[in-house]
């Protein structure tokens, strides 16, 4: 399969959420492009309308492109809990309410992990996906996918991370997301396997269009 290549330059993180923000940043600092955010360009907020995270990253990433002028990567990711059907999945944001409210909607994963009797590791099973779109404002994108399991743990550990990192570790780890250092969640480097589904899709997205 061939991959439009991006080309240096200006490049817009088309989200507006500061965690995934500063971790997309932070993956993109080896390529040197001059990045900015959708929110540092005052660029609407699409509402998210699709029924797949590929279908919400795109959404976001193409809007961003076409608005800017410039090639613009989007993000969209979610929490899956495998007993409980893969929710809160592509409405993770939405369960933490108006107010970001991740306390509240990691209580309420658990809650809901309680009543139907999850209480073994085995029965705690779930992950994170996050898919990557590049779209560049002729219309084209490039969409990459990555996912991470392990065991959701209560009650939460770790002020780092965002959102529901405190109730996530990943497998082979002791630590949780929550716990961890940036270097250690994204896992990643030019030389190592990514760790998190953000670096997992990172790292496709670098190897098909940075690297190609
Ligand atoms: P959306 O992609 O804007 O719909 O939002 C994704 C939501 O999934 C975020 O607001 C977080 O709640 C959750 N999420 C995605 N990635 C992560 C992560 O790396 N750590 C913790 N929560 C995440």
């Amino acid at each position: 399969m061939r991959y439009r290549t991006l080309d240096p330059g200006r490049l817009v993180v088309a989200s507006h959420n500061k965690g995934k923000v500063r971790e997309i940043i932070e993956l993109l600092e080896p390529y040197g492009f001059d990045v900015v955010s959708a929110g540092e360009l005052n660029l609407p907020e699409p509402e998210e309308t699709g029924t797949t995270f590929e279908a919400n990253a795109e959404l976001k990433a193409v809007a961003a492109a076409k608005a800017s002028g410039h090639p613009a990567l989007a993000d969209d990711s979610g929490f899956c809990v495998a007993a409980l059907d893969g929710a809160p999945g592509i409405y993770s944001a939405r369960w933490a309410g108006p107010d970001k409210d991740f306390a509240m909607a990691m209580r309420n994963v658990e809650e809901k992990l309680q009543e139907k009797g999850a209480v073994d590791p085995a029965a705690r099973r779930g992950g994170f996906v996050a898919v990557l779109c590049l779209a560049w404002p002729d219309g084209h994108t490039e969409v990459f996918r990555g996912e991470v399991e392990g065991e959701i743990v209560w009650p939460p550990r770790g002020e780092k991370g965002f959102g529901y990192d405190p109730m996530f570790r990943p497998d082979g780890h002791e630590r949780t997301f929550g716990e961890m250092e940036p270097e250690e969640k994204h896992g990643w480097s030019r030389t190592q396997p990514a760790l998190s589904h953000r670096a997992r899709a990172f790292q496709a997205f670098a190897k098909a269009c940075l690297e190609g």
